[in-house]
């Protein structure tokens, strides 16, 4: 069964120290988050199965991790400047402001008011100022998607790697967008993660490589534990695509308030590196590109055969991390009714996005030998190096297992009595509530396993 509500997963997400609204303690501010000790290890679970995917899987992909504040002159050749905005209005009778695009009936939907405004574009980057003096002479905006600093580092990259084409380079990072109407939870947010791919290929074989990345993208999704009967793809209309986009496929997902975008997979052709290059005319760019005079750098390849000179095509598989975590949450998310009536919550994840892979628990918290041995075993446990192990000593056998069902933890292993006599000890599994006996080499080889 998948989560009932947005609500569930947000009061698990609280009460089990995944998510928290920032700064709560002064009221909080809209459209933020924080990820707690759950969350982060979730976060990263998944951040790294992409890392792992993109690059130590691959021999055509290389890393990046660029700066978050990006010069002016990067986002208006990118077109950032000129069309990253939403359509804002605001209600004449309660003051409010909203996205014109998602209104119902073209209604205020705080005051049913019909009285709006005129949609007028709202550029959603948030600018801050660069060095001591804050008079808007010197600038930077935080930066609104991670690709662009990918194009700007197309030649280092190329050239320290002798990279050939087609290749990619990959990047997980921070974006920011001040969005007008912030909702859903961590669907949509003013500080996000993306994990985002440019792949340049010859100008020819792009809408081929696009496919490819569509289906991957598609399948890796559901080697994450997401249901074929959840997500889908969606080629985007035309009209509504990027300034930058040839082509574009969304994988949706059915998030608990409806079906959205998930990630984009979109053929940028030669765009963005033809905005970003100097000599542009040169280069027979096909797009329609800003005139860029300030550009110290060439970005595109030599052609061995004819020796002249092409701009890349890119292929770019755009994910939100925030998102993806929603997606995995509200998979994951279980109530089973037991066999006494009595309700379970559990999160039925992958063992390798688990937050916590095993919980060793001692049958009694105030003794000293069972406690010691409980340690000695989450410390050869942690040592495999497969991910955190914890001490669960709350003394407590039936709570520590309700709790760690409600975070996903695969394994609980139960130190009695016995421990100290035979050193067995009971591991119970997550999903099948059953239980076995087990020995310290037993339990290692079961443990690699399992995780393997
Ligand atoms: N570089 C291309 C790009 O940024 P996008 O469709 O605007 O394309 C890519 O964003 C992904 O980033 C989306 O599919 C979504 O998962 C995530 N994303 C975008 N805006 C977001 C927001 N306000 N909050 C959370 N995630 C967001």
């Amino acid at each position: 069964m998948v989560a009932k509500s947005m609500e569930d997963l947000v009061s698990l997400c609280k009460r089990r120290g995944f998510i928290f609204q920032t700064n709560d303690i002064y009221g909080g501010i809209k459209g933020l988050y924080d990820y707690g000790p759950m969350g982060v290890e979730l976060k990263n679970n998944l951040k790294q199965a992409w890392w792992k995917s993109m690059i130590y899987e691959r021999d055509d992909v290389e890393g990046l991790d660029a700066s978050i504040l990006t010069s002016p002159e990067v986002l208006k050749h990118s077109g950032h400047e000129d069309t990253f905005s939403d359509p804002l209005v605001d209600c004449k009778s309660c003051k409010s402001r909203w996205r014109a695009d998602q209104l119902d009936n073209k209604k205020c939907p705080n005051c049913n008011s019909k009285d709006l405004t005129d949609p007028r574009p709202f550029n959603l980057m948030f600018k801050t100022s660069i060095g001591p003096v804050d008079d808007g002479s010197s600038f930077a905006y935080l930066r609104p998607e991670t690709a662009q600093q990918i194009f700007t580092n197309f030649k280092n990259i190329l050239t320290s790697t002798n990279k050939t084409i087609p290749f990619g380079i990959a990047q997980i990072g921070k974006a920011f967008r001040n969005e007008i109407t912030p909702r859903n939870f961590i669907f949509r947010v003013r500080e996000f993660e993306q994990m985002e791919l440019e792949f340049f290929v010859k100008p020819g074989d792009d809408e081929k490589w696009h496919k490819y990345w569509v289906d991957l993208r598609y399948n890796w999704w559901i080697d994450q534990g997401i249901d074929k009967k959840n997500i889908d793809l969606l080629e985007v209309d035309k009209s509504e695509l990027s300034h930058y986009s040839k082509a574009t496929v969304d994988i949706m997902y059915s998030f608990p308030h409806g079906k959205e975008e998930l990630e984009g997979i979109a053929n940028r052709t030669d765009f963005d590196l033809g905005s970003h290059t100097k000599n542009q005319e040169e280069l027979n760019i096909s797009s329609k590109v800003m005139k860029n005079d300030k550009s110290t750098t060439k970005l595109a390849i030599n052609n061995l055969e004819d020796k002249s000179w092409y701009i890349p095509y890119v292929i770019e598989p755009s994910a939100g991390v925030d998102r993806g975590v929603l997606a995995i949450l509200n998979e994951a998310y279980k109530e089973e009714i037991l066999d006494k009536g009595n309700t379970r919550i559990v999160l039925s994840l992958k063992p390798c996005l688990s937050p916590i892979k095993a919980a060793i628990i001692p049958l009694k918290k105030n003794n000293d030998d069972l406690v010691s041995k409980a340690k000695e075993i989450k410390n050869t446990l942690q040592k495999l190096g497969l991910g955190r192990v914890v001490l669960e000593n709350s003394g407590n056998i039936g709570k520590s297992y309700r709790r760690h069902d409600e975070v996903g933890t695969p394994l609980c292993i139960t130190v009695d009595f016995e421990t100290l006599e035979n050193l067995t000890m009971t591991v119970r599994d997550r999903d099948t509530m059953k239980q076995k006996r087990l020995g310290p080499k037993e339990l290692i080889n079961y443990y690699e396993e399992y995780f393997s």
